[in-house]
């Protein structure tokens, strides 16, 4: 079938050309179309990012005003689609009800406006949020809020999440201002596993909220963004089994029941994840500013320091990516363990977007149709045939 090449887990093979982001993994770099991620990090906000990643180059003052303000005109969901939430258990999974919502908001806007994929971009960064709020409220049992619109994105989502009926909310610039640095970081990261499944859906013509929808679900495993909760839960392991960091990392080095070093390794980064630099300088910062003492975080730098020193990890090249800083900064902030995947995927959405975007418009663009290699049974005759 003119077959050349076996590549199990897409590890040779480019699947596009992209304009987007990029990456040299030996030597720790992540640019945004050419912008490198410190630089954005340090000086620009979620949704100024979001816009780079979509048109490729920085929003003037006035066109970031109208983009913020047609985000903050679409916030509200449906009210048929909050009763959605009702048939859903309180124990769901918040990345799961996140996912089917997103799937749900495609009967909302189906036919009704197919070709307006900006609306489309806009109702999503809005929505999405918002939909995520109510996964952590239903999960607490608690009230669903309006969104505030006066308030920016950020202080919104806060609100919403950690807001009640009964009280006016109050917002802390040091947790925004933390949370919208960590959103940057993870707005996007090219070929991805879930940016990967969302430009495959995608390619087949599919509509933005199905290939997002999936890209949620791929991202919710834990060799993906789901290690961000695999992490605490093996940090407080640790703690609560009182094993010490050296005993659990010879149990990882000996492959023991698959057991992982969660947040450490990456398929591209060969070096120290430039992400992982920032989110570790901010664990600090972060919780010094909230006032929260967590010896979950130095379980974590412990445990840093134990892999960097140690032969296994040094000649596999595994060093702290995105995933393992994070989960202790959301934990500071208030968020429960299983919110935390989710504040990735409001992270990565623009990158999902833009991906999609990039893809439709490339001419070159054919349905993802990968090949495989038939090691099956020859032709066998049925019985009686
Ligand atoms: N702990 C222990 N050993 C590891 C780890 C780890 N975290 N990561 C890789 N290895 C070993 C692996 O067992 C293999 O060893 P050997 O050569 O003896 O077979 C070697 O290192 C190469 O690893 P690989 O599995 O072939 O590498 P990969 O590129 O296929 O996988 C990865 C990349 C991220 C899935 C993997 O490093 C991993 O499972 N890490 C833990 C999960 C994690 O933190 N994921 C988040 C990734 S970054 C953010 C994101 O994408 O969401």
């Amino acid at each position: 079938t003119g077959l050349t090449a076996l590549d199990y887990g897409f590890v040779n093979t480019a699947s596009t050309q992209s304009e987007i982001t990029y990456i040299d993994g030996n030597q720790g770099i992540l640019r945004y179309r050419g912008y490198p991620i410190e630089q954005l990090a340090e000086h620009s906000t979620y949704l100024e990012v979001a816009w780079l990643l979509l048109y490729g180059s920085l929003p003037t003052a006035d066109e970031l005003g109208e983009f913020d303000e047609k985000i903050r005109r679409h916030t509200l969901l449906h009210e048929d689609l909050k009763r959605f939430f009702s048939a859903l258990p309180h124990t769901a999974h918040p990345m799961s009800v996140l996912s089917s919502a997103v799937s749900a908001l495609s009967t909302y806007y189906e036919g009704q406006d197919p070709d307006d994929v900006e609306l489309t971009m806009v109702r999503l960064l809005a929505k999405l949020p918002v939909i995520a709020a109510y996964a952590h409220k239903k999960s607490l049992g608690q009230a669903f809020l309006y969104p505030d619109n006066s308030l920016s994105f950020v202080d919104n989502f806060l609100r919403l999440n950690f807001g009640n009926m009964a009280e006016p909310y109050e917002i802390d610039p040091v947790l925004s201002k933390a949370l919208d640095r960590l959103l940057i970081l993870h707005e996007d990261h090219e070929q991805n596993a879930s940016t990967s499944t969302v430009r495959l859906v995608g390619s087949t013509g599919a509509n933005l909220y199905a290939s997002i929808s999936a890209g949620i679900q791929a991202l919710s495993g834990p060799l993906h963004g789901g290690a961000n909760e695999a992490v605490l839960q093996m940090l407080a392991q640790i703690r609560d089994s009182g094993e010490g960091v050296g005993k659990f990392v010879e149990r990882v080095k000996r492959k023991e029941d698959g057991v992982k070093l969660m947040g450490f390794g990456h398929r591209v980064y060969k070096n120290y994840d430039p992400r992982a630099t920032i989110v570790k300088q901010s664990a600090d910062e972060v919780l010094a500013g909230l006032g929260v003492a967590d010896p979950l975080l130095d379980i974590a730098k412990e445990l840093e320091q134990f892999a960097l020193q140690d032969d296994y990890f040094k000649e596999r090249r595994l060093y702290p990516n995105v995933d393992f800083y994070t989960g202790v900064i959301y934990k500071a902030m208030g968020f429960p363990t299983r919110m935390f995947t989710v504040l990735f995927a409001i992270g990565r959405l623009p990158g999902w977007m833009a991906h999609w975007r990039e893809m439709n418009l490339d001419p070159q663009t054919k349905i993802g149709r990968p090949q495989q290699l038939y090691i099956g049974e020859p032709e066998r005759r049925y019985p009686g045939a």
